[in-house]
């Protein structure tokens, strides 16, 4: 099958690779050059565990390949995949203007039938619009078409496992045909596929995303009373999750969930809620939560350090979470703008994501390990859970630091074994062993 995908972000490249992979002959289409001088170079511009080498293997099979040249992708492929970024408007709905012009492009260059398969994340009733937009642009060419939304569940980090191991793939159509066509491509995966409708898959989407956005939120609510009540939330969780209906994925309580598409994405159906007449304020509180979770540690981070002036802290991992190097709407870019707004003095380390934080906050300093960030800081805050920050030798750590203080946002840390080694320990909703002042324990007890 000769296809071309439209928007080489992390969807549409990882897709482009995968598909080609699974025997298809693929063009990938950017309308940003140096973007496709890199691929055509083998230089990868995201980072993604185990991207290159597949991408590098298709390439030299000549099953894959990167022009900016959109009309000829389009004419020349019998399915074109919409994967161009959606952002985050002001007005919170997504910004449809690379959507819009896409399909303008493919309507003025529909030689022949061709399946339209929408991979972007967009609203409800999108596809539609998709027709409308290509049906107005056909130029007098009787062509035929149809769109289909076929959205994508990868995580950044874990792209090229969760695009060859998904739990599902959905195919939203209107006719059979054409779903079966679609679904034709993932058979090789030999996972699950969902046929539904355009709009019901558009849904889908949004919904999976918001639940887990929610999901995340209510255990970092719980974390809140857990932490005046004297419980552990990661003992909280994990009692909850042992329960088949609930599981136990994403029930981390953290700093709160950033990235790409959980903000932008709740945002987006909360203002598609509001314009069909429905206030969701479920996913309102739901937001609101992960909003608070970085102000809330801040605020006891000031507590603890009796004042966050003139002391110096170390930031450990700066990327939204691990193995990424996207900063986009990463938890740490809030907690070192409030450390600094207080006048302390920021050292950070990430793995890889350093180079981008650099352009935020020139005046941190960035190191070369997390041992060399703890070098004379008062406290440590753990932001990104990486392993090899994780896996830091609690001995070694505290011989680097002024004082033995660690924040830990992602629950990360042994907290029994940082207590052994000396530390003064703060998770996220767990009581310490010594005794916490605010713990309001006896009355709370006493309320009926
Ligand atoms: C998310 C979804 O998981 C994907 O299924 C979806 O395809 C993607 O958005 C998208 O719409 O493109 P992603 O943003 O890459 O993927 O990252 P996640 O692994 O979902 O993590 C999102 C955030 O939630 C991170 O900041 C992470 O630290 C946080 N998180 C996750 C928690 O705070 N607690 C958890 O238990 C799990």
């Amino acid at each position: 099958m000769n296809l071309c995908i439209i928007g080489t972000g992390y969807v549409g490249l990882v897709t482009g690779t995968i598909l080609a992979d699974l025997g298809n002959e693929v063009i990938c289409v950017d309308n940003d050059s140096a973007k496709i001088d890199m691929l055509k170079d083998g230089q990868m511009p995201i980072y993604e565990p185990g991207l290159a080498e597949i991408v590098e293997r298709n390439v030299e099979d000549c099953r894959l390949s990167f022009v900016t040249d959109i009309r000829f992708a389009v004419r020349h492929a019998d399915m074109v995949f919409i994967a161009v970024g959606t952002p985050m408007a002001a007005n919170g709905y997504a910004d449809l203007s690379s959507v819009r012009e896409v399909a303008e492009i493919v309507g003025r260059n529909l030689n022949r039938h061709k399946i339209v398969v929408n991979k972007s994340t967009v609203p409800v009733g999108t596809g539609d619009l998709v027709g409308e937009i290509i049906r107005a642009n056909r130029n007098g060419a009787r062509a035929e078409f149809e769109v289909v939304s076929n959205p994508e569940f990868l995580r950044e980090g874990n792209a090229v496992y969760d695009s060859l191991n998904p739990d599902r793939v959905l195919i939203g159509a209107q006719s059979m045909d054409v779903a079966e066509q679609v679904a034709d491509l993932y058979r090789p995966l030999d996972c699950p596929v969902m046929i539904t409708d355009v709009r019901s898959a558009e849904m889908i989407k949004y919904a999976s995303n918001a639940f887990l956005a929610t999901k995340i939120s209510f255990v970092n609510a719980v974390s809140c009373i857990c932490e005046v009540a004297g419980a552990d939330v990661v003992e909280v969780a994990k009692g909850m999750g042992l329960d088949k209906r609930i599981g136990p994925e994403f029930l981390q309580a953290g700093l709160g969930y950033g990235g790409s598409c959980f903000g932008k994405d709740t945002q987006c159906l909360l203002s598609t809620a509001q314009a069909l007449g429905y206030e969701f304020d479920l996913l309102k509180a739901a937001i609101e939560v992960n909003d608070a979770q970085p102000k809330r540690f801040v605020e006891k981070m000031r507590q603890k350090l009796g004042g966050l002036s003139g002391k110096s802290v170390a930031v450990l991992g700066l990327a939204f979470k691990p193995n990424t190097d996207d900063l986009r709407d990463a938890k740490s870019l809030e907690i070192i703008a409030d450390l600094l707004a207080g006048g302390s003095i920021v050292r950070a380390y990430d793995p890889i994501a350093a180079k981008n934080a650099q352009r935020v906050f020139p005046q941190v300093t960035y190191c070369k390990s997390g041992y060399e960030a703890l070098e004379g800081v008062d406290a440590a805050v753990l932001v990104t859970e990486w392993e090899e920050i994780r896996s830091m030798d609690p001995a070694r750590m505290r011989a680097m630091m002024a004082r033995p203080m660690v924040f830990d946002g992602r629950n990360a840390l042994c907290k029994e074994q940082m207590e052994r080694f000396g530390f003064e320990y703060y998770g996220i909703g767990r009581a310490t062993m010594a005794a916490e002042p605010e713990i309001a324990l006896a009355k709370t007890k006493s309320t009926p």
